[in-house]
């Protein structure tokens, strides 16, 4: 038999869900997106998600990620988003707009972790993993042995006087206009510091650029293997799903 679940993934341009396949990690149908309300207020979010699930006609249980720190169910950060997240109760919030059903919120980026360590390349459950999400923002999640260690935000350690998301993520390379050369160079500095604080066995890169891995991958210079992430931008919808159905709610 197969097990469903249903995903949404909360993201600065756009917010995506779908049904996925929890025994493959596949989605099941369409994927629909939505554009991000502006601004991206919760109340704004939360009815784009309803939107969604009316939409799929989906009224099962859903879990959503967001590009924030949430413990206990509460987001504490609000990075790339706006600010009128922190210290929302995002549970009581997508209650209130989705109706009875279970749901689970969780850090983007631990969503992707989760899913890559069930899903992808078999080293993500192997040792201290770190993967990272280059987009917006750097997303973090940290792994040991699959078991996820969540919110742990590496995206703002500061390397060199500046924020390391400042400096690496792929919105950089983009409003900078950087050469893969340049941009690498960046990263890989920041990598080096994770490395020197961290010694993970291993580092899964994600985010829409880890598609171009080609490009930069073979110019980074560290002592940790670099691998791209497996799932891509369906990581963070998949995990979602995976985290509701685990009654995983950091
Ligand atoms: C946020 C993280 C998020 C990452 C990727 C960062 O700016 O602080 O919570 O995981 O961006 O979206």
């Amino acid at each position: 038999m197969t097990e469903t679940g249903f995903g949404i993934d909360v993201g600065g341009s756009g917010i995506k869900g779908a049904r996925v396949d929890l025994t493959t990690g596949e989605f099941i149908g369409e994927r629909i997106k939505i554009a991000t309300p502006q601004p991206a207020t919760p109340e704004a979010v939360a009815e784009v998600v309803a939107q969604i699930l009316a939409e799929a006609e989906w009224d099962g249980p859903v879990g959503i990620t967001l590009p924030s720190v949430v413990r206990g169910q509460i987001a504490l950060s609000a990075a790339n988003i706006d600010k009128s997240w922190i210290g929302t109760d995002v549970h009581e919030l997508f209650a209130r707009h989705l109706g009875e059903r279970e749901i689970a919120v969780l850090n983007d980026a631990d969503a992707a972790g989760i899913a890559e360590a069930t899903f992808g390349d078999p080293a993500a459950r192997e040792g201290a993993v770190i993967l990272l999400t280059l987009g917006t923002g750097i997303g973090s999640a940290f792994l040991v042995d699959g078991t996820l260690f969540p919110n742990t935000e590496l995206g703002h350690l500061v390397v060199d006087g500046v924020e390391a998301e400042h400096r690496a993520s792929a919105a950089v390379k983009e409003n900078e206009d950087l050469s893969w050369k340049k941009w690498s160079k960046q990263l890989n500095k920041v990598l080096q510091e994770y490395e020197k604080l961290f010694s993970p066995s291993l580092f899964i890169m994600g985010g829409g650029i880890s598609r171009k891995h080609d490009k930069w991958m073979p110019l980074l210079e560290l002592d940790t293997e670099v691998v791209p992430a497996q799932l891509r931008n369906r990581a963070g919808i998949v995990g979602a799903a995976m985290a509701v159905s685990k009654h995983l709610n950091p």
